[in-house]
C-alpha cells in the first residue's frame, strides 16, 4: 500500500512538471510578446487600424493569438495559404471575433496586416 501511494505520488510530480514545461513551450516566449509590442506597420494608415483593432490581441500571449513578428507562430498559419487566413478574419476563429474587430477593414487591409503581423516587417516584407 505504502509502495502504491509513492508511486502515485512520484506520478502526480512528473505530470506538474511536464506541464509547468509547457507554459515555457517555444510557441509563446516572453521575449516574443515585449518584441512584438514595438513593431508596427510602416504606413500610418494601417498602423492606426492595428493598433486599434489586432493589436490588443496580437502582443498578448494570454489571448492565445499568433504574436505579432513570432514567425514560429505563424508559419503554420501562412502554410494554409492567404485565402483560408482572409476567411478567418471575416468569419472570426477561435478567440478571434469577425473582422478582428475591424468591421470597415477590406480584404486588401487584412491582407497586408497579415503580411506584417506574420513577418515583423513593417512593410510586410
Ligand atoms: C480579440 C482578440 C483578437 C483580435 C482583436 C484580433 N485577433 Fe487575430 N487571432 C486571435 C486569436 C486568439 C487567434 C488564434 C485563434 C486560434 O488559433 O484558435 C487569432 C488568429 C489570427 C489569424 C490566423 C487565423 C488562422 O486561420 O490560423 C489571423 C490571420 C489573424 N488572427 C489576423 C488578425 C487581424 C488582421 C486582426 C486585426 C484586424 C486581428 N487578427 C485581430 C485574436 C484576435
Amino acid at each position: 500500500m505504502g509502495i502504491g501511494r509513492s508511486v502515485a505520488f512520484a506520478l502526480a510530480v512528473a505530470s506538474m512538471a511536464a506541464l509547468a514545461g509547457c507554459g515555457e513551450g517555444p510557441s509563446a516566449p516572453p521575449d516574443a510578446e515585449a518584441a512584438s509590442r514595438n513593431l508596427q506597420p510602416a504606413d500610418p494608415a494601417l498602423a492606426a487600424i492595428y493598433q486599434r483593432s489586432c493589436a490588443s490581441c496580437h502582443t498578448v500571449a494570454a489571448t492565445g493569438a499568433p504574436l505579432t513578428g513570432d514567425e514560429g507562430a505563424w508559419s503554420p498559419r501562412m502554410d494554409k495559404g492567404m485565402d483560408t487566413l482572409l476567411d478567418s478574419v471575416v468569419n472570426g476563429f477561435g478567440g478571434m471575433p469577425p473582422f478582428g474587430l475591424c468591421m470597415d477593414c477590406d480584404a486588401a487591409q487584412f491582407e497586408a496586416l497579415i503580411l506584417f503581423m506574420a513577418s515583423g516587417e513593417p512593410n510586410g516584407a
